[in-house]
């Protein structure tokens, strides 16, 4: 009786930890219409070449980097368009991902000659010009956690030394992926994890010229929060206080120096540990969330777009990842 508690318990605890641990939100996180880019009509050669494109995605070839460009039509009723997935995205999900995001980008710009829209997993972007290769830094979109770690200080200088490592790292990735990954302690324990990543397109310094634009923005919009993302159409760069991304493979990150070994033992401890705390968590803030709806809300509503372009009409629209995965108290 006891153990079989117990086991049930724990159970649901594990089951927890890999809900937790692999829930993405499957809705857009952000989506530009660019009204300055000029429209279409209905019925028109550029709709029909933009249908064209992106009903492609749906029959197009999985690789292992997940990018994806094509064009179809001549100009000036020429469609071209970009599908890139985050590093860490599996072929299989990222494809279903850019399906998804092919039939919610008309819905979401319905004649906007260039769009774009953006997943915990992917974007996908498109345009009448020739957008391959070209570094576009047009809006910039934040995401920000309104909560605050305990000490600032200490977590941006962390944070701040490890997103410089990772433009290097990322930008310096060659021409299929520009994408790093990270995770740093900082001197008073608040864990970091952080990921890069620009269209593999852009050239070195064009990435790191994107980059550079990323981390410029965070001081002023996100210092000192638990997490943030900053997306611009050619990179973006998100930060949070758990793992969001996919431990990598084969790919060297900012703390790899665990031997397996190292690794077992903490999995096999942390895992039992953490479940008991996810729940003891769980139950408090469900308790909470009865009073403080509002508070899961409050990411998106934090949300700040800039653009170069005043009429552009970009909207952030899902709740961050992390307002499922972890409610914000104030
Ligand atoms: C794209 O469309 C806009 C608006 O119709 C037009 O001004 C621009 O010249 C087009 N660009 C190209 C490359 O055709
Ligand atoms: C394009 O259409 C949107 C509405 O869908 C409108 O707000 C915008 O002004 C139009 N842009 C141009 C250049 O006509
Ligand atoms: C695509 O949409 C379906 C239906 O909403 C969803 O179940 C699936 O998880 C989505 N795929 C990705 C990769 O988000
Ligand atoms: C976090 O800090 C910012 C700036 O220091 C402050 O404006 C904001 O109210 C804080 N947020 C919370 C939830 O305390
Ligand atoms: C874009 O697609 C064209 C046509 O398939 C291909 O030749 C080109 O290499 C691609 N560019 C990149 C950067 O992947
Ligand atoms: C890891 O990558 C290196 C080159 O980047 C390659 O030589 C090696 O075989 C890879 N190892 C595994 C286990 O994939």
């Amino acid at each position: 009786m006891e153990i079989g508690s117990s086991a049930l318990l724990f159970l649901l605890a594990l089951s927890l930890v890999f809900t937790f641990g692999t829930a993405q939100n499957s809705n857009p996180t952000a989506s530009s219409c660019s009204n300055d880019r000029g429209n279409f009509t209905a019925g028109s050669a550029y709709e029909t070449n933009l249908n064209a494109v992106l009903s492609s995605f749906s029959s197009i070839a999985a690789n292992d980097y997940g990018f994806y460009n094509l064009s179809i039509g001549q100009t000036p009723d020429q469609v071209n368009a970009i599908a890139l997935c985050r590093g860490d995205v599996q072929p299989d999900v990222c494809l279903s991902c850019i399906d998804n995001a092919t039939t919610e980008i008309t819905s979401v710009c319905p004649n906007q000659k260039e769009a774009g829209i953006w997943y915990d997993f992917c974007m996908l972007r498109y345009s009448n010009r020739s957008i391959i290769g070209v570094l576009d830094r047009s809006i910039v979109i934040q995401l920000v956690n309104p909560s605050n770690v305990t000490d600032a200080a200490s977590f941006n200088t962390a944070l701040n030394n490890m997103l410089v490592d990772l433009m290097n790292r990322a930008s310096s990735g060659g021409s299929l992926r520009k994408f790093a990954t990270g995770n740093v302690i900082d001197p008073v324990l608040q864990p970091i994890y952080a990921l890069e990543q620009c269209s593999p397109d852009l050239t070195q310094e064009d990435c790191t010229t994107c980059l550079e634009t990323t981390l410029s923005v965070i001081p002023g919009c996100c210092g000192g929060r638990r997490g943030a993302q900053v997306i611009l159409p050619s990179c973006f760069v998100r930060f949070e206080m758990e793992r969001f991304f996919q431990e990598p493979t084969n790919e060297t990150t900012s703390n790899s120096n665990n031997n397996n070994n190292t690794s077992r033992i903490i999995i096999a401890v942390v895992v039992p540990v953490a479940s008991v705390a996810i729940i003891i968590v769980c139950v408090y803030f469900f308790l909470r969330a009865r009073k403080k709806k509002e508070i899961v809300e409050s990411y998106s509503s934090r949300a700040n777009i800039t653009t170069n372009n005043s009429s552009d009409e970009v909207f952030p629209l899902a709740k961050h990842e992390d307002s499922f995965s972890e409610p914000y108290p104030r």
